[in-house]
């Protein structure tokens, strides 16, 4: 069956995966026509062990083609049944795979293409997106990835740790409804990748404690991670900016002194502190919260 990929033809078909689901494979040649040789023009983005590119399939349907770095090789069989794991899944706040390559040393995953890019292109980017955040608009992105993140925990059989919650992670469709990319690829990730190490494969400043120091992963892993993000939500900047004074650079450092001072204030005097900012803040937060439940 594998034989049909290697050929260079046109074939696209279904590969089962080790658990009965299938993936979609394209061959090599149609994902280059597709970005147009991967073409400059189509690229829209680079991580730490991918290049990405905006691509046209024979169909006419938009896509995000990953191309993988040279360091991950995994076998075809690997590959395959690392995909298949994540192909059937389907939620409002997770990125669809549409399918793959995996054409002699190349490795390639086929996306659902998201109009708006990602938070932190849009979001905490330096000014190229003309998208208005306003506070019902974060509440939606921070309600959603909340709910895609609850999925992968609390839904699939065995859970999903994502283990690299971050602002380039969270895609922004048409409507900024949020979804999750990059779930389910601990294992495609190359050992010597610039951000990662053997054990650890999540991002400097997102990072639980015990995730960094003894590569404990757990979902609270996750969830910290999610605290890092909802901060960058909330305040519009990065979690980490070197051209800031010193003691302004961390957002978690600035959180946790605000969160002391919003303590202290709202035990001294709560009618008062509930119409400040940050009161009205929080007020937001839970109303968002109770919407978000009845809806
Ligand atoms: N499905 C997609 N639709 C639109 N843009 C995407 C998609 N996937 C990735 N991107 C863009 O490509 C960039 C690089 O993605 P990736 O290789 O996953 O690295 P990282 O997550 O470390 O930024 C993302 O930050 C985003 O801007
Ligand atoms: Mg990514």
């Amino acid at each position: 069956m594998d034989c049909c990929f290697m050929c260079g033809t046109d074939m696209k078909q279904k590969v089962e995966g080790e658990g009965g689901n299938k993936v979609k494979v394209f061959s090599y040649s149609e994902m280059r026509k597709a970005t147009h040789g991967f073409s400059g023009a189509n690229k829209i983005g680079e991580g730490g062990f991918s290049s990405v590119f905006r691509g046209r399939l024979k169909d006419g349907t938009i896509v995000a083609i990953k191309v993988l770095s040279a360091d991950s090789r995994q076998g075809f069989r690997e590959f395959i049944n690392e995909l298949a794991a994540i192909s059937d899944i389907v939620h409002e706040n997770l990125i669809t795979l549409v399918g793959c390559c995996a054409e002699g040393s190349h490795r390639i995953l086929v996306y659902n293409y998201l109009e708006n890019n990602s938070l932190a292109c849009t979001l905490l980017g330096s000014g190229r997106s003309n998208i208005r955040f306003n506070w019902k608009a974060r509440v939606k992105i921070a309600v959603g990835v909340a709910r895609g993140l609850a999925y992968l925990h609390e839904e699939i059989r065995p859970p999903i740790i994502h283990r690299d919650i971050k602002a380039s992670n969270i895609l922004l469709d048409k409507d900024l409804t949020p979804k999750i990319s990059d779930f389910g690829l601990a294992r495609l990730l190359p050992p010597n990748a610039t951000h990662v190490s053997t054990r650890v494969a999540g991002t400097i400043g997102y990072l639980a404690p015990e995730y960094a120091v003894r590569g404990q992963v757990t979902k609270k892993s996750d969830i910290y991670s999610f605290g890092v993000l909802l901060l960058e939500i909330v305040s519009g900047r990065c979690n980490h900016n070197a051209r800031l004074p010193q003691g302004d650079q961390f957002l978690l450092e600035r959180g946790f002194y605000f969160f002391h001072r919003i303590q202290i204030n709202y035990s001294r005097n709560r009618e008062e502190f509930m119409h400040s900012k940050p009161g009205l803040m929080l007020i937001s937060i839970r109303h968002g919260h109770t919407m978000s439940k009845e809806n």
